[in-house]
């Protein structure tokens, strides 16, 4: 298949890049770098001996869009492009809705000109609230969400639900990640924050880097196994090998589909430290906080319906995404 990919040389995106060109695919990526870099492409090209066409482009700026389009006859697109820090979205929320609503709008819109049927979109289990029974089932119910960043993805969905329906032949599938860590084997691909990370593996990694000094724990009170909050963790490149797999939804009778991503088991913040100081032989030194507003006390998915749909079933181990984000964070500067 010839497939966009916005949001392409981003932490999931560059990893999905290199899972469609593997498996063959022909990649074109658009990007506007608000929050990645440029040589990613050059990494990609390393690890995948090709390198995709790239334009740096706002998903948003519907001109500049619509002249990729132009240039290529796409079969699908894979929407990752988006703003996703969620402090940033309770202080910023017209930028989160202006930003994540509108680079939406415009792909479909093209996509109707242009004839592109099938649309990938990078949701989250933040869809899901505050769920109240573990594992998340995909048919739980979705919304009161938290902050304004959880409210786009779950406005998009119901775009995309609408958009199906009002567009006969058209296809939309959700892939709800829920906790996304880890980086590419090669040390190549990664996620590092410039500023002080919010996600706890990219913080675990900063301070096993000696770049920060200590973790504070965000509450040890919580009805868990150790009192610590429990996710869902699932390595990066399971993720983007999801998306390979999710392209087969496109040929199901549904038009609007959608299914979990992660790998059905909770960690705790303990457990995650304890795994990450035995996968590389060090102490991460950390403090138990206070609560952090609007964390739940636990979230897992249920990931029957993306294994028996469309075969997910990640490989890595919670030890091998400690290793492969320590490695990459040691090499950045
Ligand atoms: P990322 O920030 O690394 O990648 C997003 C990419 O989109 C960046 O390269 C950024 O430059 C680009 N971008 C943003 N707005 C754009 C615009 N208007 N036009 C063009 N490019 C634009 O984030 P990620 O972790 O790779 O996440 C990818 C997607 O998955 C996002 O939509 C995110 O909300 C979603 N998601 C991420 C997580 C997570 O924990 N990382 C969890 C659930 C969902
Ligand atoms: C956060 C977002 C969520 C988003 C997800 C993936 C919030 C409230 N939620 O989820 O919308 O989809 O990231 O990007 O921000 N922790 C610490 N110390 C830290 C950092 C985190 O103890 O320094 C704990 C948290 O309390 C939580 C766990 O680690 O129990 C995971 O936190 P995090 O990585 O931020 O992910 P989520 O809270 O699941």
């Amino acid at each position: 298949m010839k497939i966009l990919v916005t949001g392409g040389t981003g932490f999931i995106g560059s990893h999905t890049v290199v899972e469609l060109i593997n498996a063959g695919h022909e990649v074109v990526i658009v990007d506007n770098l608000v929050n990645s870099n440029k040589d990613v492409i050059g990494k990609i090209k390393r690890i995948t001996k090709v390198r995709p066409l790239f334009y740096k482009v706002d998903v948003e700026n519907k001109k500049a869009l619509a002249k990729v389009f132009n240039e290529h006859k796409f079969d699908a697109v894979i929407h990752f492009a988006g703003l996703k820090a969620v402090g940033e979205s309770v202080q910023k929320p017209l930028l989160y809705y202006r930003n994540n609503l509108d680079s939406t709008l415009t792909l479909l819109e093209l996509m109707v000109e242009y004839d592109v049927k099938n649309i990938l979109f990078s949701s989250s289990a933040t869809v899901y609230g505050t769920p109240e029974v573990m594992p998340i089932k995909e048919e739980d119910p979705l919304g009161h969400t938290t902050n304004p960043y959880a409210t786009t993805k779950l406005f998009i969905e119901q775009i995309l639900q609408d958009f199906v329906s009002a567009n006969p032949g058209f296809k939309a599938v959700s892939l709800r990640y829920f906790n996304p860590i880890g980086a590419h084997p090669s040390k190549l691909l990664g996620e590092s924050p410039s500023d002080i990370p919010n996600n706890l593996m990219p913080y675990i990694s900063k301070v096993a880097n000696g770049k920060l000094e200590y973790l504070s724990v965000h509450g040890d009170n919580y009805d868990t196994v150790d009192g610590t909050g429990v996710r869902d963790y699932v390595h990066v490149v399971d993720l983007a090998h999801g998306h390979l797999l999710a392209l087969k939804a496109f040929s199901f009778d549904k038009a609007y589909n959608y299914y979990n991503l992660g790998t059905g088991k909770g960690t705790s913040v303990l457990e995650l430290i304890h795994a990450y100081e035995k996968a590389n032989k060090i102490k991460i030194p950390y403090v138990i906080g206070p609560r952090r507003d609007g964390d739940i006390a636990t979230s897992y998915a249920d990931i029957e319906k993306a294994h028996i749909e469309l075969g997910f079933s990640p490989q890595y181990t919670i030890k091998e995404a400690c290793r492969h984000a320590f490695l990459y964070e040691k090499k950045q500067k």
